[in-house]
C-alpha cells in the first residue's frame, strides 16, 4: 500500500458542531498525504502494519486555534496586570513593542514565541505583529518555516501613540500594500490587515486600509469593544459613528472580507447587527479580560446561541498563558461568573468551549479543527497517564481534566498535515 496512507489509533475526540463532541474509542483516523479520510473502528485486513501509528489509550484531538495573540508581547506577559488597558498600553506595551525595530531582537523573540505556541498545542494562529515592516516579515517567515497555519501582517497605528511608536499615515498604507504584494504565494501563512484599534488609527488610515481590503480581498484583524475606558475614548474620537463596530464597518474593515475582532465584550443590539455576518468572528480572550480589568465579560452563550462565530485567544501579553486548553477552562469559568451577575445568560459547557477552540476558530483557515473527510490532519496526542488515579474515566472526562489540570507536558505529539512537529 502507498506509504502516504496512515492509520492513527487512539481515543479520538473532535467537535461535530457547537453542541456535539464526537468521541470514538479505540479507533483509527485514516489519513492520506496529511488529509483526513475518515474514522474507522476496524482496519481493512490487508492494511500494512508499518502504516499504523498506535497511540494506545492516549487521546487524539485537533490542534488548537489561538485566534488572537500578540507576538511582540511575548516578553511582557504577566507584567503590569494591575493596570487598566490604556494605562497598560502606554506604560508597558508601546515601549516593549518599539524594541522590534531591531531585527535581531525580532528574530530571537519570535522564534521563542512560535516554539511556545507549538509547545502548547497551538497549530493555527492569528498573530498581531508590531508596526515594523522588517520584524513583521521575520514573524511571517518563522511561522511559515515552522509550518503553522497562520495569519499575520504589519500593524497600523498613526495617532494617540507615543512619538517613538507611531507611523506616518501615507507610509503606513503604502507599507501595508507592499507587505501584501510581497507575501502572496505563501503556503500556510497568509497576510491580514491589522489596524491596532480605532483609538490609534485616524479616519484617513482606516479608510486607506479599507481600500486595500477591497482591492486585495485580505482579511482584517483588530480589537473592538474591549474595555469601558477604551469605548469612552472611542466615542469622543469618532462622534459620527454609532459604535466601535460601525467605525470598522463604514471603512470597509468589518465583514467585507473575513474579519476577526478580539474581545467584543460590550455587544449591544447595534453592534450585534453589524457583527451578525458570516464573515465576522469574535474572539474571547478570558485571561486578558480579567487581567486588564475590562469592566465586563463577553456574553459567550448569548453570542453562540445567536450563531455568531466565536473563537478563543490567549491574547498574550495582556493574557499571560499560552495554553488554549486552559483558555477552554477559563471560558467556562468566566461564563459562570457572568451568569452569577446576569442570570439570563447561561454558562457554556465543555462541548461549546472546545468547539470554539478548535472547529469554530478553524473556520478562518481552510478545513482545520476537526477529523472529518477533507480536513487537514493537524492533531495533538494527549498522554494523561501521569493523571491516572485508579479512576475509570471516559475520553471526554479525560479531555476535560486535561483542559483544567493538564499542561504542555501532557502533549506528547503534534502533527501538522500528518508530519511530526519538532519543538526546541
Ligand atoms: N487594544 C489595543 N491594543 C491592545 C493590546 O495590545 N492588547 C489588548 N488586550 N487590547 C488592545
Ligand atoms: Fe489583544
Amino acid at each position: 500500500m502507498d506509504k502516504r496512507y496512515k492509520a492513527y489509533k487512539g481515543n479520538i475526540i473532535y467537535s461535530q458542531d457547537k453542541d456535539t463532541l464526537i468521541s470514538k474509542e479505540n479507533s483509527y483516523i485514516m489519513v492520506f498525504n496529511g488529509m483526513v479520510k475518515g474514522i474507522c473502528k476496524q482496519l481493512p485486513e490487508d492494511f500494512p502494519e508499518e502504516n499504523i501509528v498506535d497511540w494506545g489509550k492516549r487521546l487524539i484531538i485537533p490542534g488548537f486555534c489561538d485566534m488572537h495573540v500578540h507576538a511582540p508581547q511575548f516578553l511582557q506577559r504577566g507584567i503590569g496586570m494591575d493596570r487598566e488597558l490604556l494605562d497598560w498600553l502606554n506604560t508597558y506595551t508601546y515601549p516593549n513593542e518599539a524594541k522590534f525595530a531591531d531585527k535581531d531582537h525580532a528574530k530571537k523573540i519570535y522564534s521563542a514565541f512560535v516554539d511556545e505556541l507549538l509547545r502548547n498545542g497551538t497549530l493555527h494562529v492569528n498573530c498581531f505583529p508590531s508596526i515594523h515592516y522588517g520584524a513583521s516579515e521575520i514573524l511571517f517567515q518563522i511561522l511559515e518555516q515552522r509550518g503553522l497555519f497562520a495569519f499575520t501582517g504589519k500593524l497600523n497605528m498613526d495617532q494617540n501613540s507615543p512619538s517613538y511608536y507611531i507611523e506616518d499615515t501615507e507610509q503606513s498604507i503604502r507599507d501595508t500594500e507592499t507587505f501584501i504584494l510581497q507575501h502572496q504565494n505563501t503556503k500556510n501563512v497568509k497576510t491580514s490587515i491589522v489596524p491596532r484599534f480605532s483609538i490609534t488609527c485616524s479616519e484617513k488610515l482606516l479608510a486607506g486600509l479599507g481600500e486595500l481590503v477591497k482591492k486585495y480581498e485580505v482579511p482584517v484583524h483588530s480589537h473592538m469593544c474591549e474595555a469601558v475606558n477604551e469605548m469612552k475614548v472611542c466615542k469622543e474620537l469618532f462622534p459620527n459613528y454609532k459604535n466601535g463596530a460601525d467605525i470598522f464597518y463604514k471603512n470597509n474593515l468589518l465583514g467585507e472580507t473575513p474579519t476577526i475582532m478580539a474581545h467584543c465584550i460590550f455587544m449591544d443590539d447595534d453592534v450585534l447587527e453589524r457583527m451578525d455576518n458570516s464573515n465576522c468572528m469574535a474572539v474571547h480572550c478570558p485571561d486578558a479580560t480579567a487581567n486588564i480589568n475590562a469592566g465586563g465579560i463577553m456574553p459567550v452563550k448569548k453570542l453562540l446561541d445567536m450563531g455568531i462565530h466565536l473563537a478563543i485567544g490567549s491574547d498574550i501579553g495582556s493574557g499571560a498563558n499560552f495554553s488554549i486548553a486552559r483558555g477552554i477552562a477559563s471560558t467556562i469559568q468566566h461564563s459562570k461568573i457572568r451568569n452569577m451577575f446576569d442570570s439570563e445568560w447561561e454558562a457554556v459547557n465543555l462541548a461549546e468551549a472546545f468547539y470554539m477552540a478548535t472547529r469554530s476558530g478553524g473556520r478562518f483557515f481552510n478545513q482545520v479543527g476537526a477529523f472529518e473527510e477533507g480536513y487537514h490532519f493537524n492533531a495533538l496526542v494527549i498522554d494523561d497517564s501521569n493523571m491516572y488515579h485508579e479512576m475509570e474515566l471516559t475520553p471526554i472526562e479525560r479531555l476535560e481534566r486535561f483542559c483544567y489540570a493538564g499542561d504542555d507536558r501532557n502533549i506528547c505529539m503534534r502533527y501538522i498535515l500528518g508530519t511530526e512537529v519538532k519543538i526546541v
